[in-house]
């Protein structure tokens, strides 16, 4: 079968790489790929960035499934416009991918289905916001309704700080009409975790648990990001906690999308808060895999990724049993200079370790030039993600990889899986 992945990050390489090595593929499209995806093998980079042109694509090479990895597209309904033309896509129609959409469709989704999550209130005035954030009092989270590429949630710890967020977002426009709505929600405290299954309809299959580290900087400080490095399994959600959350807060949700006639197919993420007595509250919806989650939750797949995703564009899920490697996966992310903010393009990379079967580097904002110099061309460059015997040795092994890796201004985390590393340490 031909497969096309929609998207240039990370993720999408890593499901190109996945799926590129199931036997029933013969060949990977990835629109529009990157530096890695050039490079991967069976993989092959094709031009597009509308829905139109992927259709028009899909069509044009005969491809047998898609898999779709950024929230964009499918807020633009290429679900939607693939069905209507009979092809296989793994993904929800637009009306269903509002769950990350829109923040206050997924809040008020969750108050009508009872899935547990903060009080909040939603504004699109900005006085009536302001009066809100001074009756509740800090620390309070304000974040902007629209799609605003992870920049759009301010934890405000004062007052003060909710009030300046609350004017840039409706005021001063600063996340355009993402922001012209915001909502407020109360602030929870505990371990975060990336809890993702593959649905469609109220079939579901629960993949493994995962934690990204959103800050830039160690020690969980500085400005949020996309996502500085991941690793998988989450050892904070306990099989117990599992249950709890596919109990009362995958299932009631799959069910309510089905009852309010916009059933989800798909990768369905629910970004977890889970307090110290073990309550679980749900700080967002997305409608995909995550970034940088999906790099080592697929070096621990198993089984035939291209089979799983088949069964998910179908409707099959009941059919198939994910499988996993029991060794945990790590992920380190190298950054531009200047990200979040305003990362540079250009530099040369040099230094690229050797992939292996538990060691894969898989790109982000790098391009590859008629020269065959890779260069950085986004904030998130790259991703080096490895298995280990533990995930000690995942750590170790990744570093390794990645320190390495030479370019200008070059930054990375030193410290991903420093709450899980605590825990196994002992420390
Ligand atoms: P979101 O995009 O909604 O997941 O928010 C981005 C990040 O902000 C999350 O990963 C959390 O670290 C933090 N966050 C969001 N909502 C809350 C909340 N209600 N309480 C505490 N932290 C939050
Ligand atoms: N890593 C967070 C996300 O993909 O939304």
């Amino acid at each position: 079968m031909k497969v096309l992945v929609i998207g240039s990050g990370a993720r999408e390489h890593a499901f190109a790489w996945k799926l590129a090595r199931s036997p029933q593929v013969q060949a990977v499209l990835v629109s529009p790929g990157n530096g890695g995806t050039a490079r991967e093998s069976g993989c092959r980079n094709v031009p597009g960035a509308r829905v139109a042109e992927w259709l028009a694509l899909a069509q044009h090479e005969g491809v047998d499934l898609t898999v779709v990895g950024p929230e964009n597209p499918l807020a633009e309904g290429v679900v939607d416009a693939f069905r209507a033309a009979g092809l296989a896509i793994v993904g929800p129609t637009a009306a269903a991918a509002q769950l990350e959409s829109s923040k206050d469709f997924a809040k008020a989704f969750m108050m009508r289905h009872g899935i547990p999550t903060a009080a909040y209130a939603t504004f699109t005035d900005a006085v009536a916001a302001h009066a809100y954030v001074e009756a509740q009092g800090a620390p309070i989270v304000v974040k902007a309704d629209g799609l605003a590429a992870g920049k759009g949630v301010v934890v405000a710890m004062t007052a003060g700080e909710a009030h300046a967020a609350i004017d840039a977002m409706l005021a001063g426009n600063s996340l355009g009409s993402a922001g012209a709505r915001v909502v407020i929600e109360g602030f929870l405290r505990g371990e975060e975790a990336s809890f993702i299954v593959v649905a469609h309809g109220e079939q579901v299959l629960a993949l493994a648990t995962s934690q990204d580290h959103k800050r830039l900087k160690d020690g969980d400080q500085g400005p949020n990001t996309g996502g500085m490095g991941a690793y998988s399994p989450a050892p904070v959600v306990t099989p117990e906690i599992h249950q709890r959350v596919m109990d009362t807060v995958i299932r009631p949700a799959l069910r309510g999308m089905v009852a309010e006639g916009t059933p989800f197919s798909g990768f369905l993420y629910a970004g977890l808060m889970i307090a110290p007595d073990g309550s679980i509250g749900v700080l967002e919806f997305n409608c995909r895999m995550g970034d940088p989650e999906t790099q080592p939750i697929l070096m621990r797949y198993a089984g035939d990724f291209a089979v799983l995703m088949q069964h998910a564009a179908t409707g099959t899920l009941d059919q198939v049993e994910p499988d996993w490697d029991p060794r945990p996966a790590l992920g380190v992310v190298l950054a531009a200079a200047g990200y979040p903010e305003s990362p540079r393009k250009g530099d040369a990379i040099t230094g690229l370790p050797q992939d292996t079967g538990d060691l894969h580097v898989f790109h982000a904002g790098t391009t590859l030039g008629d020269d065959d110099v890779l260069r950085t061309s986004g904030g998130r460059v790259m991703t080096v993600t490895a298995l280990g015997g533990t995930l000690r040795d995942a750590a170790d092994r990744a570093y390794r990889g990645a320190t390495g890796i030479v370019f200008d201004g070059v930054q990375l985390r030193t410290d991903i899986g420093h709450c899980a590393l605590r825990q196994h340490d002992g420390t």
